[in-house]
């Protein structure tokens, strides 16, 4: 039998808006923290936690690319978490659609045997760790992110830090 895989549903950016990120990263004038690495940058939409290879594939043959239409984000804001520390980009204008599609996800989640999150869902996209309280201007010139799909990533602990790779993708309809 294989052994559980660390997984969760992501948005992953593409080269441009990924590009956009890192320049606002690097602007920072932060005096503490860890940059999350360029290639990790996402948004959470449902974390999995450990999910054997029979659930991986009941939310394979489950899901639909049609549930949801393409949707545009602009981060336009940071905002910082005390408790976990973060610095991250957010969007004042949250679509539906990205709404409607965490809810269809955790459906899925719960036909294939998994628990979504029951917490309120803040889309953000986590830019710093271990950051002591900032003292920034949350006003960011905004960035546009034209979403046309969504990713199953696996996460996986190495010495050198977390590295994510893509198992799955579909596109929105
Ligand atoms: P974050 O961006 O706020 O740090 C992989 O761990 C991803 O899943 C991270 O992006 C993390 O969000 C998110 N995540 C959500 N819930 C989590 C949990 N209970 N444990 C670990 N990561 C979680």
């Amino acid at each position: 039998m294989s052994s559980p895989e660390r997984l969760f549903f992501a948005l992953w950016p593409g080269v441009e808006v990924r590009n956009s990120l890192v320049k606002i990263q690097r602007k920072l004038p932060l005096s503490s923290g860890k940059p999350v690495k360029a290639d990790n940058i996402h948004i959470t939409l449902q974390f999995l936690g450990s999910v054997l290879a029979e659930k991986k594939e009941c939310l394979s043959r489950s899901l639909s690319t049609a549930a949801v239409s393409p949707f545009t984000l602009t981060f336009d804001h940071l905002g910082y978490w005390p408790k976990p520390r973060v610095l991250w980009a957010g969007c004042h204008h949250i679509p539906p659609e990205l709404l409607q599609l965490v809810h269809y996800l955790g459906l899925e989640m719960t036909h294939c045997g998994l628990k979504p999150e029951v917490r309120p869902f803040h889309p953000h996209l986590t830019l710093y760790r271990k950051v002591k309280k900032p003292n920034l201007d949350l006003d960011l010139a905004p960035i546009s992110w034209p979403v046309e799909g969504f990713v199953l990533v696996k996460s996986n602990t190495l010495a050198t830090g977390v590295e994510y790779s893509i198992i799955e993708e579909w596109s929105l309809s």
